[in-house]
Parts: C-alpha cells; structure tokens; sequence
C-alpha cells in the first residue's frame, strides 16, 4: 500500500508498518557497529522533544543562530539583495524564519518539507505574519531536485538551511545535497546557511547530553518508536544515552548503550547486544572557517559573507552558486 503525502509517498504494508523505516533498523541491527539513520528520531514525539531541545541551556546553537539573524538585518540586506524568492529547506521555524524574511524585504517565500502537516502549520503562520507576502509551500523530499512552482519560476532565488542540519550527513551526503539544491535554485541563486563551529570538547558534549536528560529522552525515543512501529521488544532501560566527540571525524555521535547484554527482536528478527556495544543513531559536524568553506565549494556554492555569534559559536554563511570556468 502506499500512502500519497502530496509528492511524497511513503509506502506501508498491510498492518501500516514503513517499509523505509523497516528496512534501515534491520539493516542497521545486523551491521557489525549498529547503526539507524538519524532521521528516524522525528516522529511526532522526537520532533516534540527536538523542540525542546532548542530551549535547554547547554543547546546554545539555536540561540547562537538567532542572535546572528537579530543582530545582522542590515548586513543581510545588503549582502543578498530585496525581490528575491526565499526557498527554505525544511518547515520554517517561527523564531528564525521571520527574522530573515524582515530583514530583505524578499517577494516570495516557498518552504519545502516532506511533511506536509509541519509545512502547511509552518506556511499558515508566515503568511499571517507577513500579509503581503505570497507563500507557496511545496511538499517535497528536498534530497532530490524540486521543481519551484510557476509563480516564482522568473524570481532569483535565496536558499535557506539554518540550524547546523547540514552537519547531520557526512561529507558525501552534505556535498550530494549542496549540488541538489543548486539544481533546485538555479543560476544565480544565493544560499543562506548555519553550520556550527568546532568548540571545547566539554561545551560539545554538554550541548548533546544535558543535565535535565532531555536530549537522552530524544534519542530512547527512537528505541521507543521502534518498539511502537515494528513489533520491537527492546529494553530500552537497559540502554543508556551517550553523546561523544569524535575528533577524527570533527562531529558529536548519539549512542544508545547497553548497559549489559540484551537480547530482542524487532519484526520478528533477532538481535543481542554485548554489555557496552551501542547502536550509533545521529551525527552532528562540526567545522571550522576551512571545512566549510571546502564543502560549500565541492558542493557547487562560493562563499562570500560568513557571520558569527558574539561567543563565535556558530556560523551563518552567505554563498553564490558558482559559475563553472577553467582553473589549474
Ligand atoms: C537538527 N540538528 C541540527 C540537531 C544537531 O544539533 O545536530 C539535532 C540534535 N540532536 C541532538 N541534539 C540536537
């Protein structure tokens, strides 16, 4: 069976279980290092939680990134310019989006998200806190191109990818994605996004396990949701959150750890865990002036203006597609 969310389609069995969903946790549960893709962890309770995340004390990139937006409305509108066509990858958030869309004086506002409830909530609200702006939410999966609708076809364009998401795909998902969305915005287009900074290992840490363990609820959810969605018995108090920095790789890791062996199933298959072995569930990148910089241009965008915080915590670049020409 297959459920049509607009442009979306998420396909289900007969009992109503995701087959994508399905497919990633048994595959996953059967690699040598466990592992589910992290975007797994947004059901309705996990985008809940996520949600408060951005509200703990040790989280600062949600406030590191609202500042710059508070802070920098005339620099904005100087560096990218009033009429274009604002295309935002992922539902708009209600504190950020307004932020930008004030400060450049933009001629049109298309949000992209896969869920079309989030989007259709996220595009009801701009449009009634900017009246004489045309809002055209698009419900699509923004990993592939997307083509904008007719009414902004002739508009120049300005990509938005606040919040550090980009830092949640490893390098060669963030590079096929960057091309994507140059192929989605055209020549000439500008692209507006947050990459958080590399930082002392204690203020990472903090930020992906805080004190009041909300963090930790967001990643069990995930074992939670499992249980819920795929006739899983985990023991998900047998399992402990752990947030590490790895610095090989300059990213935060989430980890689910056993906290002694455990056996399960989940969709009728079998699975054990050794004591301390973890099932790796989400990587947040962190960069720095350089990496950034490299992977905007491996993925087809020049950096031109590049924003930070007052405590140069976080990151809010400013790139132009890049025209192809002969270099050595
Ligand atoms: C959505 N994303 C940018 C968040 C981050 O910081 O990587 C997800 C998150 N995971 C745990 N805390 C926040």
């Amino acid at each position: 069976m297959a459920r049509s969310e607009g442009l979306s389609i998420v396909n289900l069995d007969d009992d109503g279980v995701d087959l994508a969903f399905r497919a990633d946790v048994l595959t996953g549960l059967a690699q040598a290092q466990k592992a589910i893709p992290a975007r797994w962890l947004y059901d309705d309770a996990g985008s809940e939680l996520f949600e408060d995340i951005t509200q703990i004390p040790e989280y600062y990139p949600t406030r590191a990134e609202t500042e710059i937006l508070q802070s920098r409305a005339a620099e904005f509108a100087s560096g990218i310019g009033a009429g274009r066509a604002v295309v935002e990858f992922g539902s708009g958030s209600s504190v950020k989006t307004p932020l930008l869309l004030s400060a450049i004086d933009p001629a049109a506002y298309v949000p992209l998200d896969i869920s079309g409830d989030f989007l259709r909530a996220a595009a009801a609200d701009l449009a009634a806190k900017f009246p004489g702006l045309p809002v055209h939410p698009v419900e699509a999966d923004f990993m592939r191109t997307v083509e904008l609708p007719d009414a902004v076809a002739d508009l120049p364009k300005l990509g938005f990818f606040p919040g550090s998401t980009i830092g949640n795909m490893v390098a060669r998902t963030a590079v096929d994605l960057l091309r994507t969305m140059r192929a989605t915005l055209g020549e000439g287009a500008k692209l507006l996004i947050g990459m958080d900074l590399i930082k002392d290992e204690e203020v990472l840490v903090a930020a992906y396990d805080d004190a009041a363990g909300v963090t930790a609820e967001f990643n069990c959810n995930l074992a939670r949701r499992i249980n819920r969605e795929l006739a899983g018995d985990i023991p998900v108090e047998s399992l402990e959150h752990v947030a590490l920095w790895n610095d090989d790789d300059a990213r935060i890791e989430m980890h689910l750890r056993a906290k002694e062996a455990v056996r399960f199933t989940v969709s009728g298959k079998s699975f054990a865990m050794e004591e301390g072995e973890t099932i790796h569930t989400e990587n947040s990148h962190k960069f720095t002036r350089r990496t950034s910089n490299m992977l905007l241009l491996a993925g087809g965008w020049t950096p031109v203006k590049r924003w930070l915080d007052s405590k140069q915590r976080f990151s809010l670049i400013l790139a132009e597609a890049s025209i192809a020409r002969s270099a050595p």
